[in-house]
């Protein structure tokens, strides 16, 4: 799968960024051992010279991946030995590029888990990631219930969007801006695996009155029936998660489903998807709290699942109706397609040079989504945090929250 790297090509990429972007800048004299790793392991970096086809990575069959770990310790001792001998303003002009280095590093950990699931699910045995924990689940009942789906209403405002400038951000985030929200209405949790499965049964896949025309390009191309992942035995749905094949748990929040699919589904159900605006103005109020790749469950839960930790406050209880009114699962489980095109806010600008590269240059033909998912690092995701994929992208944990308009 062309979007699929293999686990060493995300450990030497991230490294090769620091020795890029840091150590050939600013050690006098740096000269890499290996030359060539500079074309293996960039990205899409045009600034930085030429490289290997993205779709083409799984045949990189050297360096090996111990010679890949050797590579890391050099680029990391090398990094020690300039941070330990430069001076304050040196340190002032690295320090930005190496926090950008680390949260690039957190991304492509994210990549590391859904690549990782993606090359698994091709294996017809299945192979487990890892084993199903019991007790931070919703313990995987198809047809257990989910909680009540409710819309949250917002009153029109000129909200502040994009980043406050204080701590790390990337500069897609900004510049910060006022925006109008007109009003609108938000759905209390995500769409369940359940309520997909009426969209499903009533034929949804095949009915172009709820589709975009791309969308039901794709569908009829890629022969999509069903999210990725997804199989159906004896009339059953099973579904292909971290912990090996499993039936679909009904109560769990959707997901590998790509832009056309949400926004079919929404159609669907007589809503629509919320815009990033709505949804970060909607997130100002929620605790950035929820089941993020710390919890390592590596697989979304239902709104009502209890556990301990950092789980316990981003649920609600299937006892206590008047929690069923407050949004939940904002942050982490599945990242939520908006309905708004990645572009650039109002004054953005990209950075010269190369690494003006990481988030600009993408600009096109891509969908924003929010809040994180079940593979996201808790300390990587922020309320103003854009994330950003083509509308037939499937292999992220990415799901659904509805939005309506006034009536
Ligand atoms: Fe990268």
């Amino acid at each position: 799968m062309p979007d699929v790297s293999p686990t060493k090509w995300h450990l030497a990429h991230t490294t090769w960024f620091f020795e890029t972007f840091i150590l050939k800048k600013f050690v006098p004299g740096y000269r890499a051992e290996i030359p060539e790793y500079a074309y293996l392991f960039n990205s899409y970096y045009n600034a930085a010279g030429d490289m290997h086809r993205r779709d083409l990575r799984g045949l990189i069959s050297r360096p090996t991946v111990s010679q890949a770990q050797r590579y890391r310790a050099s680029v990391d001792s090398h990094i020690d030995d300039l941070l330990s001998s430069c001076d304050e303003s040196l340190l002032d002009e690295i320090e930005p590029i190496l926090v950008l280095g680390i949260h690039h590093e957190q991304q492509h950990q994210e990549l590391l888990i859904t690549d990782i699931k993606h090359v698994f699910a091709q294996n017809p045995l299945y192979p487990v990631f890892r084993e199903l924990k019991t007790g931070g689940r919703s313990s995987a009942r198809p047809g257990s219930q989910s909680s009540p789906l409710h819309f949250i209403d917002f009153e029109e405002a000129v909200t502040e969007i994009g980043h406050n400038g204080e701590g790390f951000a990337y500069d897609n985030e900004g510049p910060r801006h006022r925006a109008l929200v007109p009003a609108f209405s938000l759905a209390t949790r995500p769409v369940t695996n359940g309520e997909y499965i009426a969209f499903v049964e009533d034929n949804g896949y095949s009915r172009p009155e709820f589709w975009l025309s791309l969308g039901l390009m794709t569908v009829n191309e890629q022969r999509w029936n069903a999210p990725l992942y997804w199989t159906e035995r004896d009339g059953a749905w099973w579904n292909f998660t971290l912990s090996g094949l499993r039936p679909v748990d009904q109560s769990e929040p959707v997901t590998h489903i790509s832009y056309f699919e949400a926004d079919a589904y929404a159609n669907w159900a007589g809503a629509r998807l919320p815009t990033e605006f709505e949804w970060e103005r909607a997130a100002l109020s929620c605790p950035m709290e929820g089941n993020f790749v710390e919890s390592e469950l590596f697989h979304p839960v239902a709104a009502f699942a209890s556990s301990a930790g950092a789980l316990a406050k981003a649920v609600i209880s299937p006892e206590k109706p008047e929690q069923h009114r407050h949004l939940v699962q904002m942050f982490g489980d599945v990242w939520e397609w908006t309905r708004s095109a990645y572009s650039p806010y109002p004054g953005y600008r990209a950075a010269p040079g190369a690494l003006g590269e990481y988030n600009g240059k993408f600009m096109c033909n891509q969908y924003v989504l929010r809040g994180g998912s079940c593979a996201t690092s808790r300390t990587h995701i922020r309320r103003t945090y854009r994330n950003f994929f083509q509308p037939e992208k499937r292999w992220q944990f990415n799901g659904i929250r509805l939005a309506r308009d006034p009536e």
